[in-house]
């Protein structure tokens, strides 16, 4: 039987040597080492030897099985090269074709500024709270100053719904009043807030406007919080968002919840100042409206405004997002175009 073995094995690896194919390895394999295969079965039949005779046959079969895996497994890489190197030049696999991109998501460019907004003023101290996105007459515009015939009224169009008193918030604002009362502990405890959510308009879309939009609203109230303190930490925003060397300007203007209220604009990253048509040859661009908290605000959250003070300010990141990247029409924030997209 040894005999046999020997015979056996010799006549395989001499077969192996002339195959060529994959298909032809696959039947020398199943014909020598496959379950039925001749190698194998003489293997099984170790039983019907003298015991004395097991041992030393078992062992050489064991060897002869190795040797023929080991020589199977080399003839098969030396057909798999050869196999690929036909399929190259054969042209059946075009090797200068180049490969195809995969396609990876991303952040949302305004997900993308309100994150870094986060960072900003994180390391300025101050928390996120999300105010609600559904309000009422009363925070949205009462509390924050404005009288039920107050003509500030007509600077937003409010959504409505078919619930009594329930309206989409037309800005962040109301979230000040939220904060304080939720935080302020009855008027006796600093706060340090920014509200970032989505804002809410009954407006005709236009390239300059959408029925929705994020907004950053901040608030800072203190005991000796002063208008320096505003401008300071506004200037320090500035730098943070577009670069060390920006300059910042105050213009006077009117909110009905703050009082002094002012306008920020930054100089136009883009020109230097120079004008272009992204600033409309001004040289600025405007990004955010701010104010020393109105004292009728203060009061409404819980505070004695004859000892605290504060101030606040309101943002637009899809503003921001869209002077940073000369992004020309608001529209292509929410009609989800990856082609849009996918340049963030
Ligand atoms: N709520 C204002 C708006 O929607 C933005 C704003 C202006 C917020 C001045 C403020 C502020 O907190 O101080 O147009």
């Amino acid at each position: 039987m040894l005999e046999q073995l020997e015979s056996l094995s010799a006549a395989a690896l001499a077969e192996l040597e002339t195959i060529n194919s994959s298909d032809a390895l696959r039947e020398w394999e199943s014909k020598y080492l496959g379950k039925k295969g001749s190698v194998i079965e003489l293997v099984r039949s170790t039983g019907k030897l003298p015991a004395e005779e097991r041992p030393a046959f078992g062992k050489r079969a064991n060897e002869i099985k190795t040797k023929l895996e080991a020589a199977h497994a080399d003839r098969e890489k030396l057909i798999h090269d050869q196999e690929l190197a036909q399929d190259l030049e054969g042209g059946e696999v075009d090797i200068t074709l180049p490969g195809r991109p995969r396609q990876v998501g991303g952040l949302h460019p305004s997900t993308q500024t309100l994150r870094n907004f986060y960072s900003i003023w994180a390391d300025m101290g101050f928390q996120v709270y999300r105010s609600r996105d559904v309000e009422d007459d009363l925070h949205n515009f009462e509390l924050l100053n404005f009288p039920p015939h107050h003509p500030a009224r007509d600077m937003q169009d409010t959504f409505y719904t078919t619930t009594p008193d329930v309206i989409l918030r037309t800005h962040t604002s109301p979230g000040q009043i939220r904060a304080m009362q939720e935080f302020g502990e009855g008027g006796t405890q600093p706060i340090r807030v920014i509200l970032p959510g989505m804002c809410y308009r009954f407006e005709q879309i236009t390239a300059r406007s959408e029925v929705q939009f994020h907004q950053v609203e901040g608030l800072a109230v203190g005991r000796n919080i002063r208008m320096s303190d505003l401008k300071g930490t506004i200037a320090a925003f500035a730098r943070r968002m577009f670069g060390e060397a920006a300059k910042v300007r105050y213009r006077a203007s009117y909110f009905p919840f703050t009082e002094p209220s002012m306008e920020v604009d930054v100089e136009c990253f883009l020109c230097g100042g120079e004008g272009c048509r992204v600033c409309k040859y001004a040289g600025w661009l405007e990004i955010a409206g701010s104010g020393m908290v109105h004292p009728t605000v203060l009061r409404n959250g819980g505070y004695d405004p004859t000892q605290w003070s504060g101030f606040a300010f309101g943002m637009g990141p899809e503003r921001i997002t869209m002077l940073k990247h000369g992004i020309e029409d608001i529209r292509y924030f929410w009609s989800n175009d990856l082609r849009f997209l996918e340049q963030f």
